[in-house]
């Protein structure tokens, strides 16, 4: 089988003079909207904040930066990131954006969401692009700032100006995805892979989890020990850690060979078919539309079911021991 395999991007395709001279409005200075912002600007970029008055405006007055109503922004900028929560994006894109969105300019999302369940359709006449860091928004300044990359996800939903691919892998390098690597998706693609890690394989593991610390204080085993032992040593983060170092077979001679033979032939014994089974229905329901539809009428009915699910998650009957074990373990040294 020949594998056909998807093309990194790295600093070396990507140029940043296609953005000179062009002024970048960020809206939003959140999570991401603060990163990128400050990553672009030491990246020798122009760079203003479009924000509601809130005390996010604050902070990026602080920070030095230009500020202005979204309007504002929207209307003076040349390359529009959109970088507020995904689910306000509509209304605010509608109210402020859409109007200011004359030719030549170019909308920059950083996640697909919006535009692969058609929430916002932005005119034929402009660039519609993603950049999506696979990062927390923490992380993507702290990175930048020590020298080091992160991956992203970057797409072409619309290319007016016949050079939206050359400006997104400037963007991405800009705010020093390129110095990792930059995969080419499509925004309906990301969108998808992003709601089924959240849908799909982190219930699993976390519900996994949670019946493995009940199954062994039901036999009688002490519930900080079991918690120690499951995840909160840190043990457990770090093998994920080696899974993205070495793959997950490549991490296998880290474990003694009693971990090996047990690990590896009770997971070839393991009926995996209800959980395949799950995950296909998860992902039909996000790829079909039906999660983003029934997500949508919540935020229409004032986030009812969302409230109750909250306050359930709550109820977590492991958090009483998490709580007395991260009291009882010392990570850091002492003063
Ligand atoms: P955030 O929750 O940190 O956004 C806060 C910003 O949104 C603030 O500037 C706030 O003033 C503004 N805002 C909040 N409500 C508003 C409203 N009703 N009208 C106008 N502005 C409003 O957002 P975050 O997490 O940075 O997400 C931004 C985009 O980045 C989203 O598309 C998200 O999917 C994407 N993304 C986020 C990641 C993360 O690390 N959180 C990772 C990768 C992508």
């Amino acid at each position: 089988m020949v594998l056909e395999l998807t093309k990194f991007y790295h600093n070396e395709d990507a140029d940043l003079t296609v953005l000179k001279n062009k002024l970048i409005a960020v809206i939003g200075y959140g999570n991401q909207g603060r990163a990128q912002a400050l990553n672009m600007r030491d990246s020798s970029l122009n760079v203003i904040i479009g924000n509601i008055k809130d005390s996010y405006w604050e902070l990026a007055k602080n920070d030095g930066f230009d500020v202005y109503p979204i309007k504002e922004a929207a209307s003076k900028g040349d390359i529009l990131f959109l970088l507020i929560p995904d689910e306000v994006m509509p209304q605010v894109y509608e109210n402020e954006i859409q109007s200011k969105l004359s030719e030549g300019k170019v909308l920059n999302f950083a996640s697909g969401y919006n535009i692969a369940f058609g929430l916002i359709k932005p005119p034929k006449s402009i660039d519609v692009v993603m950049l999506a860091p696979r990062m927390i928004g923490k992380f993507v300044r702290e990175l930048f700032v020590k020298g080091e990359g992160f991956p992203s996800f970057i797409a072409v939903e619309n290319d007016a100006s016949g050079k939206a691919k050359e400006i997104v892998l400037a963007l991405a390098k800009a705010i020093g995805s390129t110095r990792a690597g930059v995969l080419e998706v499509t925004m309906a693609q990301e969108a998808y892979m992003d709601l089924f890690s959240e849908q799909g394989t982190g219930p699993i593991i976390g519900r996994t989890l949670m019946a493995a610390f009940q199954i062994q204080v039901d036999a009688g085993l002490p519930p900080e020990a079991v918690l120690v032992e499951l995840y909160m040593s840190g043990e457990l983060g770090l093998v994920f850690q080696t899974f993205a170092e070495t793959g997950i077979a490549g991490q296998m001679g880290l474990h003694s060979q009693t971990s090996q033979y047990g690990s590896i032939s009770r997971s070839l014994t393991l009926n995996i078919d209800p959980i395949v089974e799950h995950l296909q229905k998860v992902f039909e329901d996000i790829r079909n539309g039906d999660f983003a539809e029934e997500w949508r009428k919540e935020q229409e009915a004032g986030y009812p079911k969302f409230k109750e699910l909250t306050e359930l998650s709550k109820l977590n009957p492991l958090a009483p021991y998490e709580k007395k074990v991260i009291e009882g373990l010392r990570n850091k040294p002492e003063e």
